[in-house]
C-alpha cells in the first residue's frame, strides 16, 4: 500500500480525479493519508471531509513561507505519505520542503511547460494565439514549474474557444494525466536522465 498527501488551495477537482481513480481501481494498492489546505475556505478541503478523508488546513496567512512549510512537513511526517501531489496549491514551497522529498512531489500545471509557467497559464496560451495547449505533470524542484516532466497531454485550441471553455478542455486532460502520471511513479519503474523522465522497459 502507498500513501499519497494532496495539497490544494481551492475547488480541488484534481483532487478529487485521483480519489475517484483510488476508489475505481484506476489507482491500486494506494490510499489518500492527508489532504492539507493553506486556504480555510478551499472548496476541496470540504470535499475531502465528506469523503471521510483526513483533512487539514494549516493557514499560510500571517506566517512566512518557512514558517509555513515547517508545519506542512511536520504534517506529513505525522501521516505516513509515499507521495506528495500538489493538486492546485498555489504556494510555492521553499528549497527546503522540495529538499525533504526528492522525487517524491508532483505537480500539475494547465500548459504544456515550459510555455505558460507561473498564473493564469490557461489565459496566457489563450492571449498568445497556441492552437495546441494542454497539461503537464512534473516532479516539483526548487524552481517554479520546472522539474522533470512526467507527462503531458495535449488538446486542440478551437476558433471557437474563449479563456473559459480552453480551461475546462485542459482541465479534462488534467484529470487524466494526473492519475497517468501517479500510477508511473507509483510503479518506480522509471529512471530520471539528467532532465528526462524515462520508463523503464
Ligand atoms: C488546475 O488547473 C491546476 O492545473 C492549476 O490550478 C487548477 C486547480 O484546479 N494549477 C496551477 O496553475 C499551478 N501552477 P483544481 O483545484 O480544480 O484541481
Amino acid at each position: 500500500m502507498k500513501y499519497l498527501a494532496i495539497l490544494l488551495s481551492g475547488r480541488g477537482s484534481n483532487f478529487v480525479a485521483i480519489a475517484d481513480s483510488i476508489d475505481a481501481g484506476r489507482i491500486r494498492d494506494a490510499r489518500i493519508s492527508a489532504v492539507i489546505s493553506n486556504k480555510p475556505d478551499a472548496a476541496g478541503i470540504a470535499t475531502a471531509r465528506q469523503r471521510g478523508l483526513n483533512a487539514l488546513v494549516i493557514p499560510s496567512k500571517g506566517k512566512t513561507r518557512e514558517q509555513h512549510d515547517h508545519a506542512v512537513v511536520a504534517a506529513l511526517k505525522e501521516n505516513r505519505v509515499d507521495l506528495i501531489c500538489l493538486a492546485g496549491y498555489m504556494r510555492l514551497l521553499s528549497p527546503w520542503f522540495v529538499q525533504q522529498y526528492p522525487h517524491k512531489i508532483l505537480n500539475i500545471h494547465p500548459s504544456l511547460l515550459p510555455a505558460f509557467p507561473g498564473l493564469e497559464a490557461q489565459e496566457q496560451a489563450f492571449a498568445y494565439g497556441v492552437k495546441v495547449t494542454g497539461c503537464t505533470v512534473h516532479f516539483v524542484d526548487e524552481e517554479l514549474d520546472h522539474g522533470p516532466i512526467i507527462v503531458q497531454r495535449s488538446c486542440q485550441v478551437l476558433e471557437t474557444d474563449n479563456e473559459r471553455t480552453l480551461a475546462a478542455r485542459i482541465l479534462e486532460q488534467e484529470h487524466i494525466a494526473y492519475t497517468e502520471a501517479v500510477n508511473l511513479i507509483l510503479s518506480g519503474n522509471f529512471e530520471i536522465v539528467g532532465r528526462r523522465f524515462c520508463k523503464k522497459n
